[in-house]
């Protein structure tokens, strides 16, 4: 078959497979604005329809990982490494398992997305931090991570452009939730982005792309085998996004919650998994002979405090005050607050993370569509956690919004994501499984 673009929608309609040449054509073709956004769209469809095998999926990473520049980070002293998450509601685990590890002598370099939609990015956190620069010159970037063993930043332009063009493209044509598709998306990145072994954090559950748990380990396998065949020290673990992570979703909400737990005083799910992924970032880092005994090492650094102060290392570096640490009244103060009670006794039996989200997203911590402006100092506090008992009466959600209408709606979308039933929930496991 010849390298037309119909052929190709035809082909892949027809359920075959493509040949390395004809995914090139299409990534190439597609990225450099020689395929129209009408047949991008229509392969787009057909593959949801009929999928892509493991090879097939392999090209398409390598295509879009080709697109761009390969981030060149090799003087940088030790084995980097990265940390990802396929996206979440109030996952601030980066801020807190990325210093972590860097305190445990893991050079982390990473490059961070924003939030969009019901989830939020490490990009956006950052910048709720007074002074925090998230673009930096690769030089500068380099050259923090080697001084203090940590930099966080958002992605350049010319990494996987492919992957911004079509990610867009998806985002309008109902074609985001294909697993090939999201592997593409995710590893042509993280391949491209120069660390040499991945952690990756994939979510299940009601705020993540993967309903079940089923969904979940298959991206994590194909994620895991896409980084190997790369050429990087890949290990996936699926974990839990049933209910928002911590009791805080929003910006500088966010933040402060991460400096509380790097403090000792998290809430016990965010500080669980950041310590598994710390543990997991420092066993890949060589650092540890086992993840457990990489844990044990994480938990030393959230003992002595060193994970602290690598936090502060990372936001003097990068321009920040890091007199937050110590005074929260520094970042962006929230101006209309407004509060929303449970209205029967029981047991928290779940809280939909993708409605906390949207909810969190209505008060102005998120964005409707890229690019629009948000408020960092917008969000929620979540004031029970599922399985816990609550009173008629007791304080569920606390929003901070612009005005006192955004306020009270996102307080009472926020409550609207409670089910309290009379018996106390079974819970579901934080970590589900790994593929190592
Ligand atoms: N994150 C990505 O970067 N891409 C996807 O397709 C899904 C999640």
């Amino acid at each position: 078959m010849g390298n037309n673009m119909v052929d190709i929608i035809q082909k892949k309609k027809d359920g075959e497979a493509l040949s390395p040449e004809e995914i090139r054509f299409f990534v190439e073709g597609y990225t450099a604005g020689d395929i129209p956004d009408y047949q991008a769209s229509a392969l787009l469809m057909a593959i949801c329809f009929r999928g892509m095998d493991r090879q097939e999926t392999f090209l398409l990473t390598e295509a879009m990982r080709l697109s761009g520049d390969m981030a060149d980070l090799s003087a940088i002293k030790g084995v980097k490494v990265d940390k990802h998450s396929t996206g979440g509601v109030g996952d601030k685990t980066t801020l807190i398992a990325g210093p972590l590890a860097a305190a445990c002598g893991v050079p982390v370099a990473k490059m961070s997305g924003r939030g969009l939609g019901f989830t939020g990015g490490t990009v956006d956190k950052l910048e709720a931090i007074p002074g925090f620069r998230t673009t930096l010159e690769a030089r500068e970037f380099v050259e923090l991570v080697n001084r203090r063993g940590i930099s966080l930043i958002g992605q350049t332009a010319h990494i996987a452009p492919a992957d911004k063009k079509l990610y867009a493209l998806r985002d309008v044509t109902a074609t985001v939730m294909e697993p090939s598709l999201i592997a593409a998306s995710i590893m042509s990145k993280k391949l491209a982005s120069g660390s040499d072994a991945i952690v990756l954090d994939v979510k299940c559950g009601r705020g993540s792309f993967n309903a079940t748990e089923k969904d979940a380990e298959r991206l994590a396998l194909l994620l895991r085998d896409l980084g190997q065949d790369g050429g990087k020290r890949t290990m996936a673990l699926v974990t839990d996004m049933e209910q928002p992570l911590g009791r805080a979703v929003g910006n500088s909400l966010e933040v402060i919650e991460a400096i509380e737990t790097l403090k000792g005083r998290g809430p016990e799910d965010i500080t669980e998994l950041s310590l598994v992924l710390a543990g997991y970032m420092v066993y890949a880092g060589g650092r540890g002979e086992t993840p457990e005994e990489g844990r044990r090492r994480a938990e030393e650094a959230l003992r002595s405090g060193a994970g602290l102060e690598k936090l502060g290392q990372l936001i003097e570096g990068q321009g920040g005050d890091p007199g937050v640490l110590e005074d929260y009244s520094l970042f962006p103060r929230p101006v209309c607050k407004a509060e929303a009670r449970a209205e029967k006794k029981g047991f928290v039996q779940g809280i939909d993370a993708r409605a906390a989200g949207a909810a969190s997203q209505h008060a102005g911590a998120g964005r409707k569509a890229k690019g629009d402006a948000i408020d960092l100092a917008a969000g929620l506090l979540l004031g029970a956690k599922t399985g816990e008992p609550v009173e008629k009466g007791d304080l569920l959600v606390t929003a901070w919004a612009a005005t006192e209408e955004k306020a009270e709606e996102a307080a009472a979308k926020g409550a609207a994501a409670y089910v309290i039933g009379p018996e106390p929930p079974v819970l579901r496991p934080l970590v589900h499984s790994v593929v190592l």
